[in-house]
This record gives structure tokens, sequence and C-alpha cells, in this order.
């Protein structure tokens, strides 16, 4: 069994701000940085940290070709990443005191994909390998349909959400890995307790993690629910936490370890992603995640 994942890449570029910029102020900003990131990017990254053998599949610009070296500093597979002629995605993003970010999102050659390009990528995996994807490419829909024709296991992190998501064919997903705010948007439930049991009807053969901020996450399939609390740290930046959790999460999934091991790792793993600064780089290796004593 293979997985691929096939997502966005972004540079990004980093702002420390005092706060988040208002409609109509100018802010002045005291440190810039530019690091590796984008959803897809981080989730391969922390696949690849966590252990497992995991292909990338993407477009980069003229200028993305760190991400080629980063895939082979992390064992990213970088066969199925394309360079093409324009601008790499890439990101605006706001860090304040507290390490909560704000995020302006720039698609460049992640949303030029083509059909032609999917299906050369698709053809390379079959039925039972599993396919990560999140919201940051084009042509989601289609790649949804062409991986179920062929029986891959879809996990998607339903992430930003909007429209063109919101136009998939959702019941073919396997795994979702979502925050409140996305499953509130998919099932339009604002008591936040129901959402789970929300998204279970709409798909009652789907593995739903949902993630809850301060309060941890929780697993529900139509057989079980599993909660999963957080781990506290001193929080920097909260990037990329979300794209650790589902990384690891998937890491131990795929390695036939239970959905306790694979919530607690995740946990673990994004705890340490919010003590430091940016997004891919961030991301710890399991080594020290399992080496590190949590209180
Ligand atoms: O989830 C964090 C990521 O979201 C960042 O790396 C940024 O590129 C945006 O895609």
């Amino acid at each position: 069994m293979k997985v691929l994942n096939f997502g966005s890449l972004n540079v990004d570029y980093v702002y420390t701000v005092d706060h988040m910029v208002q409609g109509g102020e100018t802010l002045n900003t005291s440190k810039m940085d530019i690091f590796l990131g984008g959803k897809g990017f981080n989730q391969s990254a922390a696949l690849a940290k966590a252990g497992a053998a995991v292909y990338h599949a993407g477009q980069i610009g003229d200028d993305g070709l760190n991400f080629l070296e980063a895939c082979q500093e992390y064992g990213i597979h970088s066969d199925y990443i394309r360079k093409c002629i324009g601008k790499s995605g890439h990101t605006i993003i706001q860090v304040d005191k507290k390490g909560q970010n704000c995020i302006l999102l720039y698609g460049g050659s992640n949303r030029t994909i083509t059909e032609e390009f999917v299906n050369e990528v698709l053809s390379n995996f079959e039925e039972g390998d599993f396919l990560i994807l999140q919201n940051e490419i084009n042509l989601l829909p289609y790649i949804i349909d062409v991986a179920y024709k062929k029986g891959m296991v879809i996990v998607l992190n339903p992430s930003p959400m909007d429209d063109n998501l919101l136009s998939c064919d959702l019941s073919k997903v396997s795994y979702f890995l979502l925050n409140e705010i996305e499953g509130a948007q998919i099932t339009g439930e604002t008591d936040l307790a129901k959402i789970p049991e929300k998204l279970l009807d709409l798909y009652p053969d789907a593995k739903i993690v949902l993630t809850l901020g301060h309060n941890g996450s929780v697993y529900v399939d139509k057989c079980q629910t599993i909660p999963q609390g957080i781990y506290k740290v001193e929080t920097v930046d909260t990037t990329a936490a979300g794209d650790t959790f589902t990384g690891y999460f998937i890491s131990e999934i795929i390695s036939g370890k239970s959905i306790s091991y694979a919530l607690e790792i995740a946990a673990k793993a994004s705890a340490i992603t919010v003590t430091r600064k940016g997004a891919a780089p961030s991301i710890p290796y399991r080594n020290e995640v399992e080496n590190t004593n949590f209180f």
C-alpha cells in the first residue's frame, strides 16, 4: 500500500506583529522570516518525519526549487512534483504575541494543475493506496472522482473551506481531519458539541477526526468515539500544528497502530510544532516526539 499526498507547496512569508492588522491600518512588523510550507507540503513533511514513505504530488514555480531539497532532507518522494513557469504558491502570514496566525494565500502554481497531470500521477497508484488532500490546489472534485474510481482510500483535510470544496462529492471521502470551524461549515451546525454526530449523519461510513483547539480532539466513526486531550506547551507559532496532527495521525493509521495511539502521538507532535516558528521546518521527527517528556 502506497501513500500519495496531492497538495500545495507554498513559500510562507511570516511577519511577527503586535496584533493582527486591521482594515485601513498600516502596521509595522518586527521581523520577517521565510519558510517552506503549504498545507500539502507540511502534511507530507509530517508523514515523512514520522517515518512513513510518502509521495508528494503538486506543482512549484521558478522560485520553488528549495522544496526539492527539503523533500530530500525529510525523505519525501518528489517524483510527482512538477516544475512550471511562473510563481509558486505563497502566503503572507502574521503571527502575533500569542503565537496565533492570520494567513493570506496566493495559489500560484498550486492552481494550474491539469487533468492530464492528475491522470498521469494517479496512474501510478492503485486500489487500497491512500490519497491525502487539502483544499489549496485546483481540480479537487476531479481528483476525488478519479481516485475513488480507482478504489483509493481518500483522506481529506477540508481546509481552507470554500464553495469549491463544497462542490466535491464528499461521500467518497474515507477520513476527514478538520477543525470545528470547518465542521460547522460542512454541517451547518452551530452547536459545536453536535458537529461530530452531524458529520456522521451526512457521511455514515466516514472516519472523522475533529480538532477542538484547547479542548484537544475527538475521533468518531459509526462504532466509537475516542477523545484526546492536549499537551500543554509554551506557544510560539501555531502554524502547521493542524498539518502535523494530520500527518502523524495518518502515518500511525497506515502502519496499523490503534486510533488512540495515533491520536496521542499526533497531539504530542503538534504540541512540539507550536513551540517553534515556521511551517515545515517546525515539525518534529518521530525520535523527538517519542523522547519528549510532556507534563
Ligand atoms: O497550515 C499552515 C499552512 O497554511 C502554511 O504553511 C501556509 O502555507 C498555509 O497554506
